[in-house]
C-alpha cells in the first residue's frame, strides 16, 4: 500500500475515486461544498433527495459525477459537526477504507483529512489517517491455505492537505504514522500466531531480526544458564513446567548521544499461560495465546522508533517463558528467590507475569535508566476495573505518569491511573516469605502492581496493565497492536521536549 500527502483542487484530481465528508443532516462539507459548484449541483441535489444523512458510517458512492476528472466520488457521513473529535474521525476514515478497499477503487484521494476535528492540527489528522487506514487493511492470513484477498484491492491513498504550506508537515507525520503502523503490524502478528509457533525462542529470533534489519539496533540473548548465573530464581520458577527453553531478550537502540540515560522497556513474554499448576478453565484458554503481547508491544515499539530514527536512547527487556504445568512445575506454596535477593512464596503459580517480571525489572538497574516501563497483560482484574478502553497505569513517579497519560490521549491509545498506595502492600504479606505472589481478590490489578513496585525502587517506573485493551475477543478476536502508539508517542514527546530544552537553551 502507498501513500501519499498532496495538496489540490478536488475537480482536478485524475484518479479512481475522491473521498469526501457530508456532515448530518445533509450538510456538506467546505471541499464537498466547493465540488458541488462546480458540478453544478449535482451533489446536493442527491443529498437534498435523501440518500445519505451524513450519519457515521453511511456512505454514497457515485459514478461520473459531471465536470471532474475522477471515476467515482465517494460521499462519507461525518456526523453532526461540531461532535467531530478523535474518535469519530478514526471511524470515518476506517468507513472510507473500508469502503474503497471493497468497491474496488484501486486508488483514492481523501479529503477527510481537510476536515476538522477538535483540537488538532493537520499533522495528528494526516498522522492517525494512516494509522487507522492500515489498522483497516490488516489481515492475519499467514496461516491460512487458500487466501481471501480482494479482486481489486486499494493500493494507493492520498491524503489531501488544504494549503501546500501544510506539505511537508503532513509528510512528516505520514511518515510517523506508517513507522507507528508498521510498528503495530509486527505487534499483532506476533500476538496472533498460535504458541506452537510462537516460542520464547521465536520471540528471540523475532528480535534479532530487528537488529539485522536496523543497524543502531543491537541485541543479546540470554538462556537458562545466564540466567542461573544471575540468580533469577523467580523467572525460572515460571520456566521450570515447560518444554520449551525460556529466553531474556534485551535489545538496545541507540539513536541518541553516547553517554545519554535510556528508557527502558519491558515486556512480559508469556507465550502460553495454562495458569500451571493452578491450571486456568479451558474455556477461552486459547487467549492465553495473546499473553506475551507486552514483549510484543516492546518489539513494535522498537520498530516503529527506529523506522522513525528517534533521536533518543532505548533500551528493551523481554523475560519469555511458557507457564505449563508437569512434574517439574513449580507447585503453590513454593518458596523462590528472586535476583533482588528478596523471596517469593508463589501462593498461586498462574500469578506468573509478576514472576517474571521482577526479575527482569531487577535487571533494568544495570543500564541506569532515566524511566522504566512494563508492559504486561498482568490481571484479569484490570479488565474488569477500566473494561477494554484504558490500559492500567500506576506508577512510582508522578510526572511519568503525566507523561504517559497525555501520550495516550494524543495517540488516542488511553491509559487510566490506579492508586499505587502502599496501604495495599499489606494484601501481599506471607507468613513464610519475603513476600506473597498473589494479594486476593481485592484491587487486583493493584496488588499486581505493588509487586513489581517493590523490585523499582531503584527508578522511575511506570506499569502499564494492557490485559484489556491488547487484543479483542469474540468475533473480531485477534491483537490490537496496542500499546505501541501510546508508547511511540511517549517518546516522541520526550524527544521534542528535549529538544525545545535545547533550543530554548533550558
Ligand atoms: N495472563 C493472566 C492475566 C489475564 C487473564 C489477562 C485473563 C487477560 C485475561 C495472568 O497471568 C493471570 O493469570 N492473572 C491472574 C492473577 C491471579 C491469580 C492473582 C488473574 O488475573 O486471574
Ligand atoms: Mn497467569
Ligand atoms: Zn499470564
Amino acid at each position: 500500500m502507498e501513500f501519499t500527502v498532496k495538496s489540490g483542487d478536488p475537480e482536478k484530481q485524475r484518479t479512481a475515486c475522491i473521498v469526501l465528508g457530508v456532515f448530518e443532516p445533509r450538510r456538506l462539507s467546505p471541499t464537498a461544498e466547493r465540488l458541488d459548484e462546480i458540478t453544478g449541483g449535482y451533489i446536493s441535489k442527491l443529498i437534498r433527495r435523501g440518500d445519505l444523512e451524513g450519519k457515521i458510517g453511511q456512505t454514497l458512492l457515485l459514478h461520473d459525477v459531471p465536470n471532474t476528472l475522477s471515476d467515482r466520488v465517494l460521499l462519507v457521513g461525518c456526523g453532526r459537526e461540531r461532535d467531530l473529535g478523535d474518535t469519530q474521525y478514526r471511524k470515518i476514515i476506517t468507513t472510507a477504507v473500508n469502503t474503497l478497499n471493497e468497491k474496488g477503487a484501486m486508488e483514492a484521494v481523501c479529503y477527510l483529512t481537510e476536515l476538522h476535528v477538535k483540537h488538532h492540527d493537520i499533522a495528528w489528522k494526516v498522522r492517525q489517517a494512516a494509522e487507522t487506514a492500515q489498522t483497516a487493511l490488516y489481515r492475519f492470513d499467514q496461516l491460512k491455505s487458500k487466501k481471501d484477498t480482494e479482486r481489486r484491492p486499494l493500493r494507493k491513498l492520498v491524503f489531501s492537505v488544504s494549503s501546500r504550506r501544510d506539505l511537508a508537515d503532513g509528510e512528516r507525520a505520514l511518515e510517523a504514522g506508517l513507522a507507528i503502523a508498521q510498528g503495530m503490524a509486527l505487534t499483532k502478528d506476533l500476538g496472533n500466531l498460535p504458541a506452537n509457533i510462537c516460542t520464547p525462542s521465536y520471540l528471540a529470533d523475532q528480535a534479532r531480526d530487528l537488529a539485522k534489519r536496523y543497524k543502531n539496533i543491537k541485541v543479546d540473548v540470554l538462556d537458562i544458564a545466564d540466567m542461573e548465573k544471575l540468580g533469577m530464581g523467580s523467572l525460572l520458577s515460571v520456566a521450570r513446567g515447560s518444554e520449551q527453553p525460556p529466553r531474556l531478550i534485551t535489545l538496545e537502540y541507540s539513536g541518541g548521544k553516547k553517554g545519554e540515560k535510556p528508557v527502558a522497556l519491558v515486556g512480559k513474554g508469556v507465550t502460553f499461560d495454562t495458569g500451571g499448576i493452578s491450571i486456568k478453565p479451558s474455556d477461552k484458554m486459547d487467549e492465553m495465546k495473546f499473553d506475551m503481547c507486552g514483549a510484543a508491544s516492546v518489539l513494535g515499539t522498537f520498530c516503529a522508533i527506529a523506522e522513525m530514527k528517534l533521536p533518543i536512547n532505548l533500551v528493551g527487556v523481554i523475560p519469555a517463558t511458557e507457564n505449563m504445568p508437569s512434574g517439574k512445575a513449580t507447585k503453590p506454596g513454593d518458596i523462590v528467590t528472586s535476583m533482588s535477593g528478596q523471596t517469593i512464596e508463589i501462593l498461586n503459580t498462574d500469578a506468573e507475569g509478576r514472576l517474571i517480571l521482577c526479575d527482569a525489572l531487577t535487571y533494568c538497574e544495570r543500564y541506569e535508566p532515566e524511566a522504566v516501563i512494563d508492559i504486561a497483560t498482568l490481571t484479569g482484574a484490570c479488565v474488569i476495573a477500566l473494561g477494554r478502553h484504558a490500559s492500567g497505569l500506576l506508577s512510582n513517579h508522578s510526572p511519568l505518569a503525566h507523561d504517559l497519560i497525555n501520550a495516550g490521549k494524543t495517540s488516542g491509545d488511553r491509559a487510566w491511573e490506579l492508586p499505587l498506595w502502599e496501604e495495599y502492600q499489606d494484601q501481599l504479606k506471607s507468613n513464610f516469605a519475603d513476600m506473597a505472589n498473589v494479594g486476593g481478590r481485592e484491587g487486583g490489578a493493584i496488588t499486581a502492581a505493588c509487586f513489581l513496585w517493590r523490585f523499582a525502587k531503584k527508578f522511575h517506573w511506570a506499569h502499564l496493565d494492557i490485559a484489556g485493551t491488547a487484543w479483542l475477543t469474540g468475533e473480531k478476536k485477534g491483537a490490537t497492536g496496542r500499546p505501541v502508539p501510546l508508547l511511540t508517542q511517549y517518546l516522541i514527546d520526550r524527544c521534542l521536549e528535549r529538544q525545545g530544552r535545547v533550543a530554548s537553551g533550558g
